[in-house]
């Protein structure tokens, strides 16, 4: 997309929302005294009404859940704690770090260095500007990543000129080794796998692409922001995986989001860094009231309370806890998948690794994707939709019960 077209609807869509221009005649300046809290709560009742809620089970598509009620009253009791001036937060900053720890240890390697961020896409970002620092003699630097890769390597690759090499992907949605191992050249600064893909939620071969990054010393980052907490407990459920964890000692560094399956608060995502020799590429604050100190963050000011709320939740729920969560998430996928299969108007996009599940239509359906989707959105429903592939996306994510699924397939079987 052009980068022009890229501002433009963001302001189409302001002037479209329904109230928008009128509510702007309560801006500050025309307030001279303050409203009450009841009015002011009241208003802000009525104007979210039209935001899709969680428990209506229409949001099938996204990879957000509410946040665990126990994450969230933690949040909002340390909502004060600020990560960006860690010195006035000592406690904080030991609990982030002991957070970094655990989600270590759960992905195979404790030892691990790293930051709770903003999500997914601040971590992919830190990781590639790592490299970028750690290959500074590397003129036109370029990445190697999945056709199937989170739009936040192309962000990082806008905001530090890196050419974006894309390896093709398999009929089947999985990821083409081939066509990978042959984008890699002198100029390569990151290889890039994913643990739970945006539009499928399917599993490299990260243990393969790992060997890719040892026969060519390359910088390897893995992308779990998503499966980075569904695959650990998935082994637990008897799930047999390839190797993929924090073991495969040419991985650098690791995505993983508490924000997605970890049902904590937003925003909350960390990145883990493995090699202790780009320690020396945090950023060092020196000014600050607390202290000098340094991270991997491009935030300054950071929510300490999406550390200190995960890690309650962690201690919370125990490993059996997220346990149980994934197993319901996966009971809800194999049961969708297997009613789409009777439905002759649509087929699975290919055999889900975890709970997320691509949906597609048939030449019995006899309408275009765009159309389909539009008729759901009618209804409520609010998939992922990715033209690229012709599928929708669904994920099964813990407020999804069975009866949603249901009312979900009675809806698509009226459409047909
Ligand atoms: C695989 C993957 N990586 C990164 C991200 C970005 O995460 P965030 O939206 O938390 O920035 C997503 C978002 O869905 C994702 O699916």
């Amino acid at each position: 997309m052009e980068l022009s077209d890229k501002g433009k609807p963001a302001i189409d869509i302001l002037q479209n929302i329904e109230g928008f221009i009128g509510y702007s005649e309560n801006n500050i300046p025309k307030l001279h005294k303050g409203k009450s809290r009841s009015l002011i709560l009241t208003e802000l009742e009525d104007r979210l009404k039209i935001d899709l809620n969680y428990s209506s089970g229409k949001v099938l598509g996204a990879m957000t859940t509410p946040p665990h009620d126990f994450a969230r009253y933690i949040y909002t009791r340390f909502i004060d704690r600020n990560l960006g001036d860690r010195g006035l937060n000592p406690g904080t900053a030991a609990i982030e770090k002991e957070v970094i720890e655990m989600l270590g240890n759960l992905l195979g390697d404790p030892f691990v260095d790293g930051n709770i961020t903003s999500g997914g896409t601040e971590a992919n970002i830190i990781a590639m500007l790592l490299t970028k620092q750690i290959n500074s003699d590397i003129k036109e630097p370029s990445i190697v990543i999945p056709e199937s890769a989170h739009y936040s390597f192309d962000k990082a690759a806008i905001l530090m000129g890196l050419k974006v090499k894309r390896a093709r992907l398999l009929p089947n949605f999985h990821l083409d080794l081939n066509h990978y191992e042959s984008l890699i050249d002198d100029n390569t600064i990151a290889l890039v796998g994913i643990l739970g893909t945006s539009a499928l939620g399917l599993i490299d071969p990260i243990e393969k692409i790992g060997k890719l990054a040892g026969k060519y010393n390359k910088y390897f980052h893995v992308d779990a922001a998503f499966g980075g907490l569904v695959v650990p407990f998935m082994e637990e459920l008897g799930y047999k995986f390839s190797p993929y964890n924090l073991k495969i000692h040419e991985i650098c560094s690791y995505t993983v989001d508490p924000h997605k399956m970890g049902m904590s608060v937003n925003p909350s995502g960390s990145l883990l860094v493995k090699n202790s020799n780009v320690n020396s590429f945090k950023f060092e604050i020196p000014y600050l009231a607390g202290g000098a100190f340094s991270s991997y963050n491009i935030l300054g000011t950071r929510p300490g309370a999406s550390a200190i709320s995960f890690w309650g939740l962690m201690q919370f729920m125990g490993k059996q806890g997220f346990v149980e969560n994934v197993r319901h998430c996966l009971e809800n996928t194999y049961y969708l998948r297997d009613q789409i299969e009777e439905i002759s108007q649509l087929k699975i996009a290919t055999e889900p690794d975890m709970n997320v599940l691509g949906i597609q239509l048939t030449s019995k359906a006899n309408m275009s994707l765009d159309k389909f989707n539009s008729l759901l959105r009618q209804k409520g429903w609010a998939l992922g939709v990715f033209k690229q592939w012709n599928l929708l996306r669904t994920v099964m994510m813990p407020h999804i019960r069975k009866s949603h699924i249901d009312e979900f397939l009675k809806d698509v079987k009226a459409i047909f």
